[in-house]
């Protein structure tokens, strides 16, 4: 490893100017950025050029699910480049096949697809619910008030948020929105061209809302009645995030799975096969652990719809891709880190209730389970140091949190998320905490 993976190098100079200049006359500014140049990192930390040190609970927006610098993806990404990096979907190649059966393996019968981000696996799920109603005439899909999908046209056109979709327009036809968790709303929704509903486990973007038990098995029996495809975006609330690799799977964990008598083998028991399993799931973000790669798998009736030359990516599912999603799988069942973002999601999330009983004059309420959290704050007007500047108090707080050294990301006007890594331990939730603590504090 040591001779093809040398360290970062030292801090020589600080570049932060020079990378702003380049960005300001070279990259197109579609991003609101924040004023960090980032160097380099090492697990739950990272380095900004001037060699100020953050504690990352972002995590790239939910993905780099190993931290930064992990040895294990590093080593992935050699092994892998130094046998086969690319070669198209014309062929077949081993860790494809492997990491589909270990998807397959986690989710249930049926098959996956892979492509290169969240927003395209999601249009892939839109292909294949166009597909199924095709001869039918039903194309249209529904998805949720506040979701997000993606920022392609079919992206915009289904995430449930106007800001993503103005001076887009005309929207691509065939999505329309439904209230989140309103079982009532989704079956009024309906009409005789509805194909598909698309919903988040755990709304992210839109503020970390999960998604109700009763809501997940409505839309299944909803969904079986009218034969609707049900679908999941588990793109930023998947992989192990709220401590099962899906959120559905978590947020029914004590509806399913139960085991019963095996009537073949004495004293055996085997698992009731879950009650509730959707049609189709889209992945990304934590599946590469920070390389690129998306997948959706879809269940076994619906998987050999999309036939060849129906559905393509060049990248999708490359040799390289495949090794590292491998390997974040191989890491986060070995160091059982589901149980770590359950357990230490737990703690966190009390601890930011408590700052909501010690601060309520700033902080409203904590929102989510497992290690998709969010601080939800006051209206901006009831905060004094906040009420005056134009930006959000989301962002505002995520501002003065980089001056404590903490990396957070902000979701809607209030909400401050928390997605750190699944391997993040003990004594740095407990630093992070303390550090939240100061900067909300400061605002009381
Ligand atoms: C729920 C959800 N779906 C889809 C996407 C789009 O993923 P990507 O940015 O990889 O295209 C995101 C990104 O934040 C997301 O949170």
């Amino acid at each position: 490893m040591k001779e093809v993976v040398p360290s970062p190098p030292p801090l020589v100079h600080n570049q932060y100017e020079s990378v702003r200049e380049l960005f300001s006359k070279n990259v197109v500014p579609s991003y609101g950025r924040f004023d960090l140049v980032l160097s380099h990192g090492a697990g739950s930390y990272l380095y900004d050029v001037a060699g100020k040190r953050y504690l990352d609970l972002g995590a790239g927006i939910a993905v780099c699910c190993l931290g930064h610098a992990h040895p294990a993806i590093t080593e992935a990404l050699v092994e892998q480049s130094r046998k086969l990096i690319h070669v198209s979907n014309l062929y077949f190649t081993e860790p494809q096949g492997r990491l589909a059966a270990e998807l397959v393996k986690r989710l249930g019968p049926g098959k996956c697809f892979f492509a290169n981000s969240g927003a395209e696996a999601n249009e892939g799920l839109f292909k294949l619910a166009r597909k199924f109603g095709h001869d039918e005439g039903r194309f249209e899909i529904l998805t949720a008030a506040n979701s997000f999908h993606g920022r392609t046209l079919a992206g915009i056109a289904a995430t449930g948020q106007d800001k993503v979709k103005k001076g887009f327009e005309p929207m691509t036809p065939g999505f329309r929105h439904i209230p989140f968790n309103d079982l009532a709303a989704a079956r009024n929704a309906l009409s005789p061209a509805t194909v598909a509903i698309l919903i988040e486990g755990v709304q992210g973007e839109g503020g970390i809302t999960p998604a109700t038990p009763e809501y997940l098995l409505g839309l299944r029996q909803l969904c079986d009645e009218k034969k609707l495809l049900l679908f999941m975006d588990g793109v930023q609330c998947g992989h192990y995030r709220t401590g099962k690799f899906q959120s559905f799977q978590r947020i029914l964990e004590d509806r399913e799975g139960r085991r019963v008598a095996d009537p073949n083998i004495q004293g055996q028991r085997h698992a009731v096969p879950p009650d509730f399993l959707p049609d189709g799931v889209s992945m990304a973000k934590s599946l590469g652990g920070g390389f690129p790669i998306g997948a959706f798998w879809v269940r076994a009736p619906y998987a050999d719809l999309l036939g060849p030359g129906t559905h393509a990516t060049t990248f999708g599912g490359t040799p390289l891709a495949c090794a590292v999603a491998l390997k974040v799988l191989e890491v986060i069942h070995r160091e059982r880190l589901d149980e770590n973002a359950r357990k230490l999601g737990e703690w966190f999330k009390r601890e930011l209730e408590r700052l909501a009983v010690t601060f309520p004059q700033v902080v409203k309420r904590a929102r989510g389970l497992g290690f998709m959290l969010g601080l939800e704050l006051v209206e901006k007007e009831k905060i004094p140091k906040l009420a005056t500047s134009d930006k959000t108090a989301a962002i505002q707080l995520v501002n003065r949190l980089h001056q404590h050294g903490v990396m957070t990301i902000p979701a809607g006007t209030q909400i401050v998320r928390l997605l750190p890594p699944l391997n993040l331990k003990p004594q740095e939730a407990g630093e992070g905490i303390a550090r939240i603590e100061e900067a909300v504090k400061a605002l009381a």
